[in-house]
């Protein structure tokens, strides 16, 4: 689809991704990544969370379990806003998760609902009942305007902010909020070793943990699919209309290609119940070469017959000592947690994490045309 403003001069269009960067065409894709890159500051008031563009181009080199496409909206030959449609291909088939940005000097011209007209038509063409999106907003915001409060009740987000007056503008509703927390590397080892080790003696002989930086050993491969999978629905999802995603070890491969290729790097801790010979939890740590400072929590998970022994702990502070011997750049570690996740919120406070904002996760359920 094309939208042609003229009366604004400005042009909405699905953007073809270039083959490389180093061609002519790939200009816009550049600008773009640059204004992801400004509404992350814009949001964050750091640049923590800003990416190469290398590393996002990796990110839309296509893949047999999303599809992803770019709107650009340009007023002459400058970027002034983006929208992403990902549509899922091997589950939650009713989906599509979509982002919308535009440009703080050109906001209330109506480019945003431009931009997720595009998406939600694009949503419609390949079948899909369901749009998700998710914003951030940093901690410390003003409650003056009032917050809005998921059906869980956990957590909140300002009323008054820019993504929720656009969301709710969209007809979306609010289904989750999460809590972004934050741990500078520079803690005492001693504590967490004690707290390790805490865990480990509460788990019992039955438990042993097992590591891996990057590549999955091909022995636990399915195994560790069956974790990932476990992870789409085994954590709280709030509102979401969410099913369970469909992985097997070709698919942890493609994620562990796709991940080296963008130049990052991935530090796993897995469970092994010794008695079954099976995987039953996981944690992971990423961090990207561009900003080796900032590292990100992944996954954390415990299939639900071996909650309740401290294994979630146990995994955690097992990574997180490794984390200074792989990756001695390390400055902190964030983590997204739902705010109903009592049991993982309150191991990273005993961890020592601490709250750096929030993500409003937004849905809307297309009625049909
Ligand atoms: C949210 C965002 C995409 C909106 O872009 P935009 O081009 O300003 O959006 P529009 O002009 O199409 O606004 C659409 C409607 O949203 C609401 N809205 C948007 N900004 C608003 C503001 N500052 N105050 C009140 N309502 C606002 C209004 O209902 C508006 O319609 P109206 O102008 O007819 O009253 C933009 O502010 C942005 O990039 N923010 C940072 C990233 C982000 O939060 N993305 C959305 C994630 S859900």
């Amino acid at each position: 689809m094309i939208l042609d403003m003229t009366a604004t001069d400005l042009r909405i269009r699905p953007y073809p991704l270039p083959r490389s960067l180093d061609v002519p065409e790939a200009r816009p894709f550049l600008a773009a990544s640059d204004l992801s890159n400004l509404i992350e500051r814009e949001i964050w008031d750091h640049d923590d969370h800003c990416v190469a563009a290398r590393t996002r181009f990796e990110s839309f080199r296509p893949n047999g379990y999303e599809d992803r496409t770019i709107f650009l909206a340009c007023e002459n030959d400058e970027v002034v806003g983006k929208a992403v449609a990902d549509v899922p291909l091997t589950d939650n088939l009713q989906t599509c998760y979509a982002e919308v940005i535009v440009h703080p000097e050109r906001r209330r011209r109506g480019i945003g609902s431009a931009l997720y007209a595009a998406v939600e038509e694009h949503a419609r063409t390949r079948g899909r009942s369901v749009v998700m999106g998710w914003a951030d907003h940093r901690t410390g915001f003003d409650t003056a305007g009032g917050v809005l409060t998921p059906a869980t009740r956990a957590g909140s987000f300002p009323a008054a902010s820019l993504p929720a007056v656009f969301a709710a503008a969209q007809g979306f509703s609010l289904a989750q909020v999460e809590r972004c927390s934050v741990l500078p590397v520079g803690w005492d080892p001693h504590r967490l070793a004690v707290l390790g080790a805490d865990a480990a003696s509460a788990a019992g002989p039955d438990y042993a943990l097992v590591n891996w930086v990057d590549r999955c050993p091909e022995d636990v491969l399915e195994q560790y699919a069956y974790l990932r999978q476990k992870m789409s629905t085994d954590v709280p999802v709030g509102e979401l209309d969410w099913e369970e995603e469909s992985w097997d070890g070709t698919r942890v491969r493609e994620g562990e290609e796709r991940l080296a290729r963008g130049g990052g790097s991935s530090l796993v801790r897995a469970v092994l119940h010794r008695p079954s010979g099976q995987l039953v939890g996981h944690t992971i740590l990423q961090r990207r070469a561009e900003k080796p400072g900032i590292v990100y929590q992944e996954d954390t998970l415990v299939l639900s017959d071996h909650r309740g022994h401290r294994l979630g702990m146990w995994l955690k502070v097992a990574n997180l000592l490794d984390v200074v011997v792989v990756w001695p750049e390390a400055e902190r570690i964030y983590t997204w947690n739902a705010e109903e996740n009592r049991h993982m919120l309150d191991v990273n406070i005993e961890l020592g994490f601490t709250p750096a904002g929030y993500t409003a996760a937004w849905q809307k359920k297309l009625e049909a045309v």
